[in-house]
């Protein structure tokens, strides 16, 4: 490798390993001991813990609750391998599990968890450097942003996706074939049972979801922020260069921490703008921005949802992966995964190839040169599937911001609310408010609401602080009666998340949240709304007096809040931020790069 050796701000313990602070320490003989006991009892040898030798952690997401995550469990004996042949000890402990379909009320609470228990660990204990096992959605920032914050040097593996879903020789993709799925069984073409055998032959092996849902996307832009190795996101789970790839990691973070290679170095400014290019490019999910902004904030680089509009618009989407495209994760893999779409950014000068990466190259040097080698599955870029593909910042007297993500607008959709040709980019409908995912299950099929395709569906109570960690229920399926007639999708509204795995035509992610007092609490059914892509604003056609009073009214009952069901909804609900600032702990923001202020006490 090339990276060169670099004591500077190593120097946190003897030796420049803080491990060394646990383990060899002449000058405290009592502390020495007493730690060196315990891990000898685990089995290392005293030679091994005083050889100045590294300890390497691996950071485990997998477990039998988090399958997505759980060849991290197989993957981690390699990784071990990796870290040995290079010199330094492993030390594999758990954190704490995030399952992004199993866990309720909702994933999104368990991120900003998962990073406090991380930070604590990282700092806390006897560890080097480490390695992030990451994979399912959350797992991947979780793991960055703690990195970010003690800045340890640190390396991510991705677990892979699954192989292809397949049913009756098409491909299912996981998650979303559940959005199909449920259209079929509100119009009743299956049954409950067919429902559970299309949406299962969606995930035939270990790994996680196969589409470009959040998943592949948070894996995708890890390796374009140059936090893992180059061409390792895509390689699918049970891939024998999957093993290999493990075991590579490994032998890395024994050499960053000699070269004291830094999450800081890494994660510039940069390598971020670089991530929301490919996040284009790719048709990332409308969470990336969400994620990648909290890793900025971890980390101290400025990067805000204006950056996703100036930096992202005018890259092509040119990866053909479902819920936007067809195909699925092996797929993307043969055609050449991240590299093949950042070679073709870097030929168009439209991504920084200077920004280094953990393998102590600069993307150029990793990925330069490389272009697609199946070009229906990748795309050139001069020959997209959409030519400016970013995520669309909108503002309005509803929120201060909101994204949408154009690239999953379907044609029947396009062709039903953006080409009016006295009012192109732009229409007008009638909201139908929901408070909450439990009122629109209850309400979407009453005929007395008499939903139609001029109405706009509006989620709301389902931000940060509504439904503790932001619920991904915004995209919503029409009355099955409008199914039935033809609708697929009405456009939809919240101040929660959407799945990435969702096709929907939503606008996402409002902030401030109608929990947080936001306009969006005062919006009543029947009001006017007005969506204009062009000029980018969403406006519900209510005057301001109109509004004060309503607001009077609100603030007289209080929002729609539902209960805290557990201590950690309740703590949550106190300090967390709001999507547009990434939906962080704002209290955490401020501990920075706490390795380099010195060892724990
Ligand atoms: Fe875990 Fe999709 S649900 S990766
Ligand atoms: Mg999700």
């Amino acid at each position: 490798m090339t990276d060169t050796i670099d004591n500077g701000a190593a120097n946190t313990g003897r030796g420049g390993l803080r491990s060394r602070a646990w383990f060899d320490d002449p000058s405290n003989p009592d502390m020495t001991a007493l730690y060196i006991e315990r891990y000898l009892n685990y089995g290392l040898s005293l030679e091994e813990l005083q050889s100045s030798r590294p300890i390497i952690g691996i950071a485990q997401t997998g477990s039998d609750l988090a399958p997505c995550n759980r060849h991290h469990l197989v993957l981690a004996q390699r990784v071990r391998d990796g870290i040995r042949d290079a010199g330094g000890i492993p030390i594999e402990f758990p954190i704490h599990p995030i399952q992004e379909t199993g866990k309720r009320p909702t994933a999104g609470l368990d991120r900003n968890l998962a990073y406090l228990s991380l930070v604590e660990v990282l700092h806390g204990y006897p560890i080097d450097g480490v390695v992030l096992t990451i994979g399912c959605d959350k797992t991947t920032p979780a793991c960055l942003m703690a990195a970010a914050t003690v800045n340890i040097p640190a390396i991510a593996l991705s677990v892979g996706p699954m192989l292809n879903g397949n049913y009756n020789g098409q491909r299912t993709g996981s998650g979303t074939i559940v959005w199909k799925a449920r259209e079929l069984l509100a119009a009743g073409e299956i049954d409950y049972k067919g429902f559970i055998a299309l949406v299962a032959s969606s995930a035939p092996s270990t790994g996680f979801c196969n589409t470009m849902g959040t998943a592949t996307t948070m894996n995708s832009l890890c390796e374009a922020l140059g936090m893992s190795l180059p061409g390792s996101a895509a390689i699918p789970a049970p891939h024998r260069d999957r093993q290999e790839c493990s075991w590579e990691t490994g032998r890395r973070i024994v050499e960053m921490v000699a070269a004291n290679r830094r999450p800081s170095d890494v994660l510039t400014r940069q390598a971020f703008l670089n991530a929301i290019r490919v996040n284009s490019a790719i048709g990332g999910s409308t969470n990336a921005p969400i994620h990648l902004n909290a890793i900025a904030r971890h980390v101290g680089v400025e990067l805000t949802l204006e950056d996703w509009e100036n930096h992202g618009a005018d890259v092509p989407f040119i990866v053909n992966l479902q819920p936007a495209g067809e195909y699925l994760g092996e797929d993307f893999y043969r055609a050449g995964g991240v590299p093949a779409v950042m070679g073709q950014l870097l030929a168009k000068g439209m991504i920084d190839g200077s920004a280094l990466t953990v393998n102590g190259k600069t993307v150029e040097e990793n990925i330069g040169g490389q272009t697609t080698r199946d070009v229906d599955v990748i795309r050139l870029l001069d020959a997209p599937l959409l030519a400016n593909a970013g995520l669309t910042v909108l503002r309005g007297n509803m929120f201060d911001a909101a994204v949408m993500k154009l690239s999953v607008v379907s044609d029947q959709f396009r062709e039903m609310y953006l080409s009016n040709p006295d009012d192109p980019e732009a229409f007008e409908a009638t909201a139908v408010v929901f408070d909450g995912p439990e009122d629109y299950h209850k309400r979407i099929d009453d005929p007395a609401l008499g939903i139609d395709e001029s109405c706009i569906l509006i989620m709301r109570g389902t931000g940060p602080i509504g439904y503790p960690g932001g619920a991904e229920v915004v995209n919503m399926r029409p009355p099955a009666a409008l199914i039935r007639a033809g609708i697929h999708a009405l456009p939809c509204l919240g101040d929660g998340r959407q799945s990435g795995t969702s096709g929907s035509p939503s606008i996402l992610n409002a902030s401030p949240e109608a929990a947080a007092g936001g306009n969006l609490a005062l919006l009543q059914t029947g009001d006017r709304i007005r969506i204009d892509l062009r000029a980018n604003r969403a406006d519900m056609l209510v005057d301001d007096a109109e509004l004060a009073r309503r607001r009077a009214a609100v603030e007289a009952d209080g929002y729609f809040f539902p209960v805290s069901q557990t201590p950690w909804q309740e703590i949550h609900r106190d300090i967390v931020g709001q999507f547009d600032g990434g939906a962080v702990i704002e209290s955490a923001v401020k501990y920075q790069r706490i390795a380099e202020k010195g060892l724990p006490r």
